[in-house]
């Protein structure tokens, strides 16, 4: 199939993909290189759980990133790094020099003795042999599981421990800004505390002291020296594992992800070339980081997948200045910028003569992710940076979901502030009420589900398939509750509202509650604490924590200092949480339990729309919490 082009062929794809799944997936994936071509297209359910995809076949995920390019576009421009430092020179690799990269870091990760099936950690700065490495661990059959930079050593070493992790990938420091962020000793912190992790390979970058633990830790480069030049693609099944990534829920800790190779594969490319129309010459931009799931499936596979040149950027948006980000659109002639609306809203703040300064005049597509955009960003984005030309995807997805499941496509299906709007052809949404009823007719308000399986869907929860079905399929049987509320005018275009579990936005990066709450409650003088999110202008969401103590401690300010501290330590820092009150106690039910619904609307600041009060075990604690919200 080739790609949708207009109104009239989308809503022939879409209802193509829904009355004949079978014929839609077939003919896209046809396009693909194949060691070995299917037996059945898809099987299985939602009530199983055992659905697959392309089963029977055999592929390679670097092969279809790379060599299927080679005679064709070997000479393209595949990836450009834009440095931290704008002084420093930029990086291009074409798809030749990226495959030849590829393979001489499949071979280091052979020589280090990494096997088809294992799983290989990542935990870098934005640097090329990120996404090298990501892609070579497919060449191999290996497995990534890439933890983002900004996670601390305790967050680091849970999700090693979690993969069984024989490996681990970093970098001596990344650059953010002005600072320099200690990877490596952030590394040896977490391998101390994981027995399966045999060996660490550190990538140069800042060059800042490193510890190289004797015959655990090699240089990537030396290793590179020695390492052969060419490995021969992996072939491997379709519902082999590609990647883990850990995401929070709303209970217990992060949740390892699993994706597959040929769903995944077809899904990335599909849902890249429809939404972003990104065209042979075009420059496509999306300022993400590689430990995100927008990182992994729209700066590395799809575009990859699609032949297109993909940058990735080091640094910040607010350094050496708030006009970074189109400074760097306008050095690298960029078309199709996709960023999330905290950033949006953040420079939207620093003021239009950072705007201004650039002329933006290559740009043809903006896209959004990651949490709501209000309608202000969305007004904002469109004048300022798209300057009335420019459509906005406005793209809702999430880890689970491999890929961009409701946007509008750009320039061929209409965009709406603040909407999301259509489905992808292969997705078929529903909105659910209180009781599990499917709300049919339009408009419509309830909780997001999906019906059907698609190809891109997550295959469960490494090493914990009850939690899976627990967590996505108990609340509406047979459907995959996403955790998102949304609306759908009386045209039936969606508008995602946000979560309705116990899971934060912030800044476009999930937090679990019960997460930091967890880390909390690690302090010896907590007693007991609750986690809500709470409206903030630039990130969306703030987490707003109300803890509980032993005693009063002497010193407020030092004491929330030091709870802030530990969150960052045990989790990072953009779990710390922005407001804290302390409190003699929380509201709660009869049989005990947290009335988080009080507490998110006082947070909220509410207070009027508390509701019936009476019937807690402890009424009185609530005029204390809403006094000593006042003065948070
Ligand atoms: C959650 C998923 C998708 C990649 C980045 C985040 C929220 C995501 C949108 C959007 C409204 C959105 C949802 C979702 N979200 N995109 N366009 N409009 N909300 O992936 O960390 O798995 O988070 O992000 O709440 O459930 P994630």
């Amino acid at each position: 199939m080739s790609r949708i082009r207009s109104m009239a062929e989308y809503e022939k794809a879409h209802k193509e993909s829904m009355d004949n799944q079978e014929k839609f997936w077939g003919d896209y994936a046809e396009q693909f290189t194949w060691h070995k071509k299917w037996d059945k297209v898809y099987s299985g359910d939602l009530n199983k759980l055992d659905y697959k995809w392309f089963e029977g076949a055999k592929l390679n995920m670097s092969e279809n990133c790379l060599d299927r390019h080679l005679a064709t576009k070997g000479d393209k421009t595949a990836l450009i790094f834009e440095a931290n430092d704008p002084k420093e020179d930029v990086k291009r690799y074409t798809y030749k020099e990226l495959h030849h990269e590829v393979n001489k870091f499949a071979n280091v990760l052979k020589d280090q003795g990494v096997k088809k099936g294992d799983i290989v950690t990542f935990y870098m700065g934005m640097v090329p042999e990120l996404l090298i490495g990501i892609v070579a661990c497919t060449r191999i059959g290996a497995i990534h599981s890439v933890v983002f930079g900004g996670f601390s050593a305790v967050a680091l070493s849970d999700r090693m421990i979690d993969a069984e992790s024989k490996i681990l990938i970093t970098n001596d420091g990344s650059y953010r800004g002005t600072k320099i962020i200690p990877l490596k000793e952030t590394a040896d912190e977490a391998v101390a505390k994981c027995p399966t992790v045999k060996s660490v390979i550190v990538c140069k970058r800042t060059g800042n002291d490193v510890n190289m633990a004797s015959g655990r830790d090699v240089w990537y480069h030396d290793a590179y020296n020695k390492a052969a030049d060419n490995c021969a693609p992996e072939s491997m099944d379709s519902e082999d594992p590609l990647f883990i990534l850990y995401t929070s829920g709303s209970t217990g800790k992060p949740k390892g992800q699993v994706h597959t190779t040929a769903g995944y594969m077809n899904w990335a490319k599909f849902t890249f070339e429809n939404v972003f129309q990104v065209e042979e010459n075009d420059m496509y931009w999306c300022t993400a980081d590689i430990g995100w799931v927008t990182g992994h499936t729209y700066i590395t596979y799809g575009p990859l997948l699609s032949g297109a040149t993909t940058i990735m950027f080091e640094g910040v948006p607010t350094w050496p200045d708030a006009g970074r980000f189109w400074e760097v659109c306008d050095k690298h002639k960029v078309t199709h910028f996709y960023t999330a609306p905290t950033a949006i809203r953040a420079l939207q703040a620093q003021g239009l003569e950072h705007v201004t300064k650039h002329s933006l005049a290559t740009l043809k597509v903006l896209g959004t992710v990651g949490e709501p955009i209000n309608e202000e960003a969305w007004e904002w984005y469109y004048k300022n940076i798209g300057k009335e030309k420019c459509p906005i995807a406005d793209t809702w997805w999430q880890t689970e979901t491999g890929g961009i499941m409701i946007s509008n496509l750009a320039g061929v299906t209409p965009h709406k502030t603040s909407f999301a709007t259509r489905p992808l052809p292969g997705v078929e949404p529903s909105l659910v009420d209180a009781d599990g009823k499917e709300i049919k007719g339009n408009p419509a308000d309830g909780n997001l589900c999906i019906n059907r399986h698609w190809p891109g869907m997550t295959r469960g929860i490494w090493g914990d398939m009850d939690r899976f079905r627990q967590t996505y399929f108990t609340t509406y049987p047979g459907k995959y509750f996403t955790g998102d509320g949304a609306k759908r005018d009386e045209n039936g275009l969606y508008r995602i509202t946000g979560r309705v579990d116990d899971v934060i936005n912030v800044s476009g990066h999930r937090i679990g509650t019960a997460e930091v709450e967890d880390a909390l409650n690690q302090h010896e003088k907590v007693v007991e604490s609750a986690v809500v999110g709470y409206p903030h202008e630039i990130k969306g969401a703030g987490i707003y924590a109300y803890v509980i103590c032993t005693e009063k401690p002497a010193d407020i300010n030092a004491f929330k200092k030091e709870l802030a501290q530990l969150v960052t330590k045990l989790i990072g820092p953009i779990a710390r949480p922005d407001k804290i009150q302390m409190s003699s106690g929380l509201p709660k039910t009869r049989s005990g339990k947290i009335m988080r619904r009080i507490l998110r609307k006082v947070a909220e600041g509410e207070n009027d729309k508390l509701g019936d009060i009476s019937t807690l075990l402890n009424p009185d604690v609530v005029a204390e919490i809403i006094e000593g919200a006042k003065k948070i």
